[in-house]
């Protein structure tokens, strides 16, 4: 029995001191995890800080689609605060008609091996405040598996004001686009009334007072004779007769320059080549004129822009180009003319849209061919001259 309780005695002490021997180790490995737990604590507390002080609502969700978390960014964006929302379903901050296409759209997600979706990769969805109000969202999200269970975040950015921002840009686009049209009909407009008012006034010109002064002079002729028969001076009236003659012949140029009846009855290729062979007469500038299977209809509409374009074209080389030389190629195609107006002068930017503004003469050719469904081009560069190509349907 003694011997029993020395052994019992014995074998506690064995314990104790094993147990004593347990406990100085617990305590050592106590003290060394107190930093790792202070450590913890921190990066805690840090993270707290982050996610209540970050711009963007974050909400965090489980399985079932209810919060388990929901920042301060998301209190002030669904105008809930954090213990309302919390174990909430995240329904509740998703506007009906959505509902149901967002939860499976979470479902999906979850079931995916993707982890996140990049903010704004879902498109714009609609977040239901707490008074009920509707605003556009841009959103990310991610899911993350802790202890067998799949948790969700979704970061939420409020883009009413740049919604609303990028509608009123949209407006006002629309309304510049509107206004493009507008005016793009104004000039058709007044380009034809332009066309139609020069030929009137060149027909009134040429068979009215032309006429007239044809008239006259033949009257001034006749009594030019008469004195001359009668043995007094006919100085006078010759001057007279001469500068009859003369207005008569400006009348006629600048009636031939408000229209060109040739343009009517000779056709397009006679009446440019005419009329560059008189532009060389009176400008230092030698005008090459070639043309190529040029079909022998072309509508009037198609002539009378072709013919003002390359009026205008040869006018800017003489203006603006300086070089002594510039050339004509008018080539016809199976259903388009052709016209490249090209000179190897000083060039300019096309695309220096203060070149643009300087005068009218590009904008009223573009706007020519734009009316007879024509395409305009011009290239330029400084140094290498400038082309203009146009390419117009034959028929218009
Ligand atoms: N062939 C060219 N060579 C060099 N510069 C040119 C040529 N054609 C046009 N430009 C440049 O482009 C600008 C715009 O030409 P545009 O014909 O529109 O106006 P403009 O000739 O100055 O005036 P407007 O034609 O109204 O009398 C010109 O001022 C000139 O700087
Ligand atoms: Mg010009």
């Amino acid at each position: 029995m003694k011997e029993d309780i020395q052994k019992t005695k014995t074998q506690l002490i064995e314990e104790l001191g094993s147990l004593r021997k347990k406990l100085t180790e617990c305590e050592e490995k106590g003290s060394m995890l107190l930093p790792v737990e202070q450590a913890l604590r921190d990066g805690q507390v840090q993270l707290d800080r982050i996610m209540s002080s970050a711009m963007d609502a974050i909400i965090s969700i489980d399985e079932d689609q209810h919060i388990l978390f929901f920042n301060a960014a998301a209190e002030k964006m669904f105008r809930c605060s954090n213990a309302e929302a919390l174990c909430q379903p995240l329904e509740r901050f998703i506007p009906e008609r959505f509902r149901h296409k967002h939860s499976q759209h979470v479902e999906v997600f979850g079931e995916r091996h993707v982890t996140n979706r990049q903010m704004g990769q879902l498109g714009v969805v609609y977040g239901l405040r707490g008074d009920g109000t509707e605003f556009p969202v841009e959103a990310g999200i991610s899911h993350v598996e802790i202890s067998g269970k799949k948790i969700f975040t979704v970061i939420l950015r409020d883009i009413t004001e740049r919604t609303l921002a990028e509608e009123v840009v949209q407006k006002h686009e629309q309304a510049l686009v509107r206004n493009q049209e507008e005016l793009r009909a104004l000039t058709a407009q007044l380009l034809t009334v332009q066309d139609e008012e020069r030929r009137r006034v060149s027909r009134d010109l040429h068979d009215d007072v032309n006429q007239r002064l044809a008239a006259l002079a033949v009257w001034i002729q006749t009594y030019q004779n008469t004195t001359a028969a009668a043995g007094h001076d006919t100085e006078p009236i010759q001057s007279l007769h001469q500068q009859v003659v003369t207005l008569s012949d400006d009348i006629r140029r600048l009636a031939y320059q408000l229209h060109p009846s040739i343009l009517d009855d000779l056709g397009l290729p006679v009446a440019l080549r005419a009329w560059s062979i008189d532009f060389s007469k009176r400008e230092p500038l030698a005008v090459s004129f070639l043309t190529r299977n040029v079909p022998n209809e072309i509508s009037q509409p198609v002539a009378a822009c072709l013919y003002r374009v390359t009026q205008e074209g040869i006018r800017n080389v003489a203006k603006h180009a300086k070089t002594n030389h510039a050339s004509i190629l008018l080539a016809g195609t199976k259903r388009s003319i052709g016209l490249c107006v090209a000179d190897f002068g000083e060039g300019f930017s096309p695309t220096d849209t203060r070149n643009r503004r300087k005068g009218l003469g590009l904008a009223s050719m573009e706007e020519r061919v734009r009316l007879v469904g024509g395409n305009f081009r011009v290239k330029s560069q400084r140094g290498r001259g400038t082309h203009i190509h146009i390419l117009v349907p034959h028929s218009r």
